[in-house]
């Protein structure tokens, strides 16, 4: 699936930030997952995992994001250990390190991210190339998005999110995330759908740089999840009207199933004021200018 194979991608231990610049609900699956169109990107910010030998305990957290996070056997990070032991045989001693970095339950990946770079960083460990079916399989078992953190490159994937191609092409983008501080439930916005049957995502533009990208996403592309995430956790609102009114602004839209909101800037320089101007207003939110997507 990725690199053609053998070696550990790069930044094995980095958990980047995983956006959905759209993300359509395309209808329902017998067993209640829905499946999705939706184009992705991967931030320069992100969690970080390190492998650690003869390790105090199976998993450390720390960072701004860690306090209160569970650490014990249902942590992703754990069950991406066992699911590949379960394949590849008992593993030696060795425990987890994470930083957290991005909020927790907030529609950027965070724990698929982190369960993607424990099998990443066990793949290097034991030899195993990143595209044997075994360890593709674990990934979904895993969750619906870690597939796609995996790959951690621009994307666009279907099914429930496991069928994915990547985007070569994508343009750099310069962004803000910004997160009100509540955490939403991905079930509990995906039972509050009205509809389940929208239309797939249009054909890409070949090629585009980050201005037609943007007009593109903003008029032929949506996240079907911002009104029922919305409905949850209101506040998701304000936060789509400050990224949206903020100078050099070329789109506003939700992320994954929220509360995480992104702007697409015209360049760095206007998402660094942006941020900064928003974090100033809200000081209670995660505000952050970052880079996401290319090739
Ligand atoms: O696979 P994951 O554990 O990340 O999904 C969390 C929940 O989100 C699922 O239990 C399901 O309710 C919902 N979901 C969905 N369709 C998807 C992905 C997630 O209904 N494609």
């Amino acid at each position: 699936m990725t690199d053609g194979g053998s070696a550990p991608a790069a930044g094995a231990g980095f958990a980047a930030a995983k956006i959905n610049l759209a993300l359509h609900v395309t209808g329902r699956r017998a067993d209640g997952y829905h499946e999705l169109d939706s184009l992705v990107v991967f931030a320069e910010i992100g969690d970080s995992l390190a492998l650690v030998d003869e390790a105090p305990a199976a998993l450390a957290i720390d960072g701004p994001f860690g306090s209160g996070l569970d650490d014990g056997p249902d942590n992703l990070v754990l069950r991406a250990r066992d699911a590949v032991a379960a394949f590849a045989g008992p593993l030696p001693p060795l425990g987890f390190r994470l930083t957290k970095r991005l909020p927790v339950a907030s529609g950027i990946g965070g724990g698929s991210a982190d369960a993607a770079a424990a099998l990443r960083l066990l793949a290097g460990r034991l030899a195993i190339p990143l595209d044997d079916p075994r360890l593709t399989a674990a990934a979904q078992r895993l969750g619906a998005d870690v597939p796609m953190c995996l790959l951690s490159r621009s994307l666009h994937a279907s099914g429930i999110g496991e069928r994915i191609v990547p985007w070569p092409e994508a343009p750099r983008l310069a962004m803000v995330l910004a997160n009100p501080g509540v955490g939403v439930a991905t079930p509990a916005v995906f039972r509050r759908l009205a509809r389940r049957d929208g239309t797939p995502l249009p054909t890409l533009p070949p090629r585009p740089n980050a201005d037609r990208l943007a007009a593109f996403l903003r008029a032929e592309t949506r996240n079907d999840l911002e009104a029922p995430a919305i409905e949850e956790a209101p506040v998701i609102a304000e936060a789509l009207e400050r990224v949206g009114a903020a100078e050099g602004c070329r789109l506003a839209r939700m992320s994954g199933s929220g509360a995480t909101v992104f702007g697409i800037f015209a360049d760095s320089d206007a998402a660094d004021r942006a941020a900064q101007r928003i974090a100033t207003e809200r000081p209670d939110w995660w505000v952050v200018a970052t880079q996401a997507g290319g090739g």
